[in-house]
């Protein structure tokens, strides 16, 4: 079975699937990861984000991994871990340029259902309902209004020792929202048949809990 969870920056999808996942018994597939690792090789590699053709043969002559270990996932490039590299300040802000190019997206979409073709998933991302697995059995739209969502955000940065000022948080997510949004490749959009979960005034393990009641439904009533 394959939960696909959508929705824009800061919403919560990655904590929330990471919980889910394990509550149900599912492994987590983080897709975003993949598309920072593209991002993070273009900037390595000093290739034009902006030229379609030199993206997509980036995208597809790299490996790219994510490994489960003890309480997360690491994402590798080749074998190296980027892990770090991948979630940093230049990686963000370049991410959804890369990933708005349609032959960026086939390449990596086409991974990513090779990746959960089997087994129990839990999938975050902005496509996954609509584009990697619209069969999906359950599908979430998660939200939260933009200064939560920015908030949250800026936190999880602090508590990783960055210096960052919450207005620029703020600025940069509503950037990639509306870049994610108005893309014409697989925009984030709610997808046909997805719950939608506000998650502005509810705790994590609230919506958890939500979430994994739709799953049990889906199972048949089993779970
Ligand atoms: O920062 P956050 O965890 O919300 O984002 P992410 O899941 O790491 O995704 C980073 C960026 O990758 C998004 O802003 C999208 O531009 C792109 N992305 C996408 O286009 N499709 C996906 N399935 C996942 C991410």
């Amino acid at each position: 079975m394959v939960v696909a969870i959508d929705g824009p920056a800061g919403a919560g999808k990655s904590t929330v699937a990471r919980r889910l996942a394990q509550r149900i018994g599912a492994a987590y597939l983080n897709t975003g990861a993949m598309y920072r690792a593209v991002a993070w090789l273009a900037i390595r590699d000093g290739v034009d984000p902006n030229d379609v053709e030199a993206m997509a043969t980036l995208a597809e002559a790299h490996e790219i991994e994510l490994v489960p270990v003890e309480g997360g996932e690491r994402v590798t490039v080749d074998r190296i871990d980027v892990t770090e590299a991948t979630r940093a300040g230049d990686v963000t802000a370049l991410v959804s340029t890369v990933a708005a190019h349609g032959a960026v997206r086939r390449v990596i979409v086409a991974r990513q259902q090779a990746i959960i073709r089997r087994g129990d998933w839990v999938a975050d991302g902005r496509d996954i309902g609509t584009a990697v697995a619209p069969n999906a059995e359950v599908k979430i739209f998660l939200t939260a209004d933009p200064e939560v969502r920015a908030k949250r955000r800026f936190d999880e940065l602090v508590a990783g020792g960055a210096d960052v000022a919450l207005g620029d948080i703020l600025q940069q997510i509503a950037t990639r929202d509306g870049l994610d949004m108005s893309r014409s490749e697989s925009p984030l959009v709610v997808a046909d048949g997805a719950h939608i979960v506000d998650t502005t005034d509810r705790p994590i393990d609230e919506v958890v809990d939500t979430i994994a009641e739709l799953v049990g439904s889906a199972r048949g009533g089993a779970g």
